[in-house]
């Protein structure tokens, strides 16, 4: 199963997507996880990838879709993906579609999550995620057991240096621009899902699965 899932930034693409990773066992390929594991490990890449991401705006589509086709190398794939935040802009949607191409493959489905901004921004300076795996928290709607500490874990929660609301408010509007416009692109190929990304996370991954199954 080959799977996209877009969103405003806040929309539940990575909570959403951890879900679906466990029940069909296939792999979650986030480019924003990415991009900060490059930052943590201070790569070339994550370096330059700084000013962008702190500022929320987008990284050139040439460093994304060469750290995307690098990805695309590994087995690890082969029994499918859901592409959490990429593609995002019309360049990165005609590099994967020659990515998959190159390989006879064609994609499942494109979840739009629906969300209004006033919950986004609700949503985003309330977040935290674990330092170690990755697992997304809510300081007001699924707060960690002990503050500040990963219920999985044991390591720390951090809270990302995009997540304050000027920065939140840019990422909303790079969205609209940038993001938004792709759902047309895939139109055509009769793959776009609209999801309503409101209410209860484990409603929507319901709503989500009735679209899988
Ligand atoms: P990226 O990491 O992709 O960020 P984003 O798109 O802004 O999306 P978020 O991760 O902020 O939100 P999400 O939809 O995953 O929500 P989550 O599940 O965490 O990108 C970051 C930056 O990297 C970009 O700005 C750009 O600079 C760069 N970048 C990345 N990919 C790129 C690309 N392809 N091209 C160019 N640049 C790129 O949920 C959010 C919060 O809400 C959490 O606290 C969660 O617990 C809570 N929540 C989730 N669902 C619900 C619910 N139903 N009710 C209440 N709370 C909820
Ligand atoms: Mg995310």
């Amino acid at each position: 199963m080959r799977i996209i899932i877009v969103g405003p930034p806040g929309a539940g693409k990575g909570t959403q997507a951890k879900l679906i990773v466990k029940d069909f066992h296939i792999i979650q390929l986030s480019t924003g996880d990415l991009l900060r594991e490059h930052r943590r490990q201070e790569t070339k890449l994550g370096q330059a990838a700084i000013k962008y991401m702190d500022g929320g705006n987008l990284v050139p589509d040439e460093v994304i879709l060469g750290m995307v086709a690098e990805e695309f190398k590994k087995p690890e794939l082969k029994p499918g993906y859901i592409l959490d935040g990429f593609p995002r802009t019309c360049p990165q949607a005609k590099g994967l579609d020659q990515l998959l191409e190159d390989r006879g493959l064609a994609l499942d489905h494109v979840l739009v999550l629906e969300v209004p901004d006033s919950e986004l921004v609700r949503r985003l300076t309330a977040r935290r995620s674990c330092s170690e795996c990755g697992h997304i928290y809510n300081m007001v709607f699924n707060p960690p057991a002990v503050d500040g500490i990963c219920d999985l874990d044991g390591s720390p929660l951090i809270h990302r240096s995009d997540d304050t609301e000027e920065t939140v408010v840019n990422r909303l509007g790079v969205y609209k621009k940038q993001t938004k416009p792709l759902i047309d692109h895939y139109q055509p190929q009769g793959v776009v899902r609209h999801i309503d990304g409101t209410g209860d996370m484990q409603d929507i991954y319901q709503r989500i699965l009735a679209v899988l199954k």
